[in-house]
Order: structure tokens, then C-alpha cells, then sequence
């Protein structure tokens, strides 16, 4: 007897009509056909059943609090930066919580269900530290709640950002984040990383920096992140998140640099809705796209995962908990368009982020969690093209969230009256 029966479950690797069975809150066969009652069975329908979804990098502490004080005129990372400066003060315990359990609703309903949140701590009250560590508590059940301690204003630019930083993990913040492009100095950045990689290895902590996320060609904080990594034994331990100077960067250099990411074995976190707007604005014409290069960055080995950044705030007036928008996103700015690309930026949504967040019992397999989406698409391509609506999520072997499908009612002749727009994709289309 089981809690739950998935029949005809296309699966992300390709493998097409399974049946996936669940009970006590873990998957317990993922075979061709399964036997057996159970108390709830669902019939994919050849749909597509995903892992959910992943941010790796997110701003809950900032999100959905778009035009408070005021707009981002410039549109301009420095800009949100200020705006935010301006906002925090006035931020409260119970708003922060409140906002943040609104977006995590929405989250759930887009199947995404965890998230990394950067937190900034330049704030002597650690304010919004205490209220995002009581979210990950009431969140747990839904959400696996990652959070990053991000000294927004500067390790070194900013009074008090190294004590705060080392309360906030103290305080239980997970992972050691910087912004080392935001320092006074290339010097003072590149001190940046080597200090707040110390504190990681001191503390066996991860450590996922906002690294490079300038149109500047010699910003080149990686370099540095690169070397910290691999001097202190932090293999596979550390994130860069946006790299967009490395979209300027001269090619002889980026030849020699992605080696020296892989052999760190750092994860690569390019944030492609955010830097789509933010890159590039004070170029006239030809304006450069700002994305970091993740193509190569694939070929070389690096785990790239997407991170969606910004929902609502200083930074970014859009956003919608939707991973596979970022995903999208991602094809057009980095010109992934092969079925073999568009793929892996699916899985940059999922078995790529859970890399980088070091999710070790993520995927749709026998003895994980019961974590898993059923999409109205059938595969990966066609997910991300119709962002297809989360049919059911399941967390802990349970439904947490249900949305209706699309569906068209019809009253020509000749045409069936209900249409599921996803079963109408052209097959080779979908391949
Ligand atoms: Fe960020």
C-alpha cells in the first residue's frame, strides 16, 4: 500500500511513461509499471514529473518590497544598492517575515522548493538576519531555506560588516557570502575574498560570493576566488554568483581563467533575468548583453547554476518565483538554442542547483525525499517554452500545491471541446 502513485510519468532523463510510487515520505520504486494500491493515485499522462525546482540565489529580505521608498530610476545595480540602503532603516521584524512568507507561497505554487537567499548583514540590529533565520524555521516543512550572510555594503567599506557578519553565522546563517566589486579597491575586494574564504574554512562553512557583477573587464575577484579555494581545501564548497564581467573580458584571459574555475571546482551562478537589466547601462549602442558565459563555462566543466536574484525590490520591478522563466531567459541571452542546450539549462534549474547548494538526496530516485512537480508539458524543452503550469507538487510525499491546467474550451466543428495546449506541441518540436 502506498501514499501515492504516480502513472505515466515522463521523466527529465528522457525515460517516458513511469510509474513512480511513494510512502512514508520517500520515493519507494521508480519503475516501467507498479503494482499495488494506494491512497492517492495520479495519472501523469505522459507529462512531464520534474525534481522541483531550485534558486540558488535569492534576496528574500529585500523581496516584494518594490517601491519602498521610492523606484529604481537609473535602473542600476548601484542605484538598488542606495535605494536599499534607504529602505533599511525602516524595515520591521514582522514585515520582513511577512514578506517573505508571501513569497515563499508563491514559490510553492511554482514547484520551487529551495531557495538560497543572500541576507544582508550591514545592519548593526541584524534585523533582517533574525527574521529570515525565523522564516527558514517556519518554512521548513515546504521550503529548504539556505541562507547566505552577504556584507551588502562591503566587508571593508562598510563599519561593523566583518563583527556582523561573524554574528550572523553565529546567530546560525549558514553559508559566508561577499561583494567584493563593491570594495574601494581591486585590492580591497581581492582582500575581501581571502579573508571571508578564512572565516568559511575556520568554520567549515560554503561560501557563495556576489563576484564580479560589473561591465568591467578587470574586475576579476574569480581569479582570487579561484586561488582562495583551492589554498584552503574549499573544492566544490564555493559559489560564484553572476561573473558578468567575464562577459567583457578578453578572450586570451577567459581562456586561461575557466580552467582555474574548474579545477576549484567552484559553481557558477549566473542570474540572467537581473543582469539582462542591470548589465550594460552605460553603453550606447552596441550594447553588451552582460550575461556571464555560460556555454563555455558548461564545456569547461564548471556547475552552472541559475539563480533568479530578485522579485519585487530595489533591483528588479518584475519576477515571479518562476525558475523556468530564468531558464528562458537564459537560452535567448546566452544563445543556447539546441534541444542539447536548452536541456541543460533545465537541469541548471534543478540537478545543477542542488549541486551547488549541496543537496545530496535531490531527484526523483529510490530512498530520497518525495520532493517532485508534475508539469503540463512532456518534457524539459516544452516546459520551459510553455512555462508550463505546476499540475501538483509534492513535498514529503505530500500534495502541497495544485493548479489547474491550461485548457481551452472550443466550439468549432471538427475540433475536440477541451484542448490541453500542451498535448497540441509538434512531437519533433518537443525532442
Ligand atoms: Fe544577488
Amino acid at each position: 500500500m502506498f501514499d501515492l502513485l504516480i502513472k505515466n510519468a515522463n521523466l527529465p532523463d528522457g525515460a517516458c511513461g513511469v510509474d513512480i510510487a511513494i510512502a512514508n515520505g520517500v520515493f519507494t520504486a521508480v519503475e516501467p509499471a507498479i503494482d499495488g494500491d494506494a491512497s492517492v493515485t495520479i495519472d501523469a499522462a505522459n507529462r512531464l514529473v520534474s525534481p522541483p525546482f531550485i534558486d540558488p540565489h535569492f534576496h528574500m529580505d529585500a523581496t516584494l518590497s518594490l517601491g519602498t521608498p521610492r523606484l529604481n530610476r537609473s535602473g542600476t545595480l548601484l542605484e538598488g544598492i542606495a535605494l536599499w540602503g534607504e529602505l533599511k532603516p525602516r524595515l520591521t521584524h514582522e514585515a520582513v517575515i511577512e514578506r517573505a512568507l508571501r513569497y515563499c507561497d508563491l514559490a510553492v505554487s511554482q514547484g520551487l522548493l529551495s531557495i538560497r537567499s543572500h541576507v544582508d548583514v550591514c545592519d548593526d540590529r541584524l534585523l533582517a538576519v533574525e527574521a529570515l533565520l525565523d522564516v527558514r524555521e517556519k518554512v521548513k516543512s515546504y521550503i529548504d531555506l539556505q541562507l547566505v550572510a552577504f556584507p551588502q555594503d562591503g566587508l571593508y567599506r562598510s563599519a561593523n560588516a566583518e563583527a556582523n557578519l561573524l554574528r550572523a553565522l553565529d546567530l546560525g546563517v549558514d553559508i559566508v557570502g561577499g561583494i567584493p566589486h563593491f570594495e574601494r579597491t581591486m585590492q580591497a575586494g581581492a582582500a575581501s575574498v581571502t579573508r571571508l574564504c578564512e572565516i568559511a574554512a575556520e568554520r567549515g562553512l560554503r561560501v557563495d560570493m556576489h563576484c564580479d557583477e560589473s561591465d568591467d573587464p578587470m574586475s576579476r575577484h574569480i581569479e582570487t576566488l579561484a586561488v582562495e579555494t583551492v589554498r584552503l581545501g574549499l573544492h566544490g564548497r564555493v559559489a560564484g554568483s553572476h561573473l558578468t564581467s567575464m562577459h567583457s573580458m578578453d578572450n586570451y584571459y577567459v581562456s586561461k581563467l575557466l580552467p582555474l574555475i574548474a579545477e576549484a571546482q567552484i559553481h557558477a551562478i549566473p542570474n540572467p533575468l537581473i543582469n539582462m537589466t542591470l548589465q550594460g547601462r552605460h553603453d550606447t549602442y552596441p550594447k553588451r548583453r552582460g550575461l556571464t558565459r555560460i556555454p563555455e563555462m558548461l564545456d569547461a566543466g564548471i556547475n552552472v547554476a541559475l539563480g533568479q536574484d530578485c522579485c519585487m525590490d530595489p533591483w528588479y520591478s518584475l519576477g515571479n518565483a518562476d525558475m523556468l522563466s530564468v531558464a528562458h531567459m537564459a537560452i535567448h541571452a546566452a544563445q543556447m538554442t539546441s534541444p542539447a542546450q536548452m536541456a541543460r539549462l533545465f537541469d541548471a534549474v534543478t540537478v545543477h542547483s542542488a549541486k551547488a547548494m549541496g543537496l545530496d538526496d535531490y531527484g526523483i530516485r529510490k530512498g530520497n525525499p518525495a520532493h517532485c512537480v508534475v508539469l503540463q508539458a512532456r518534457d524539459p524543452i516544452e516546459a520551459i517554452r510553455l512555462s508550463a503550469t505546476r499540475l501538483t507538487v509534492i513535498r514529503h510525499g505530500r500534495i502541497i500545491s495544485e493548479t489547474g491546467p491550461r485548457l481551452a474550451r472550443l466550439t468549432l466543428e471538427g475540433r475536440p471541446e477541451t484542448v490541453d495546449s500542451a498535448q497540441y506541441a509538434p512531437v519533433e518540436q518537443a525532442k
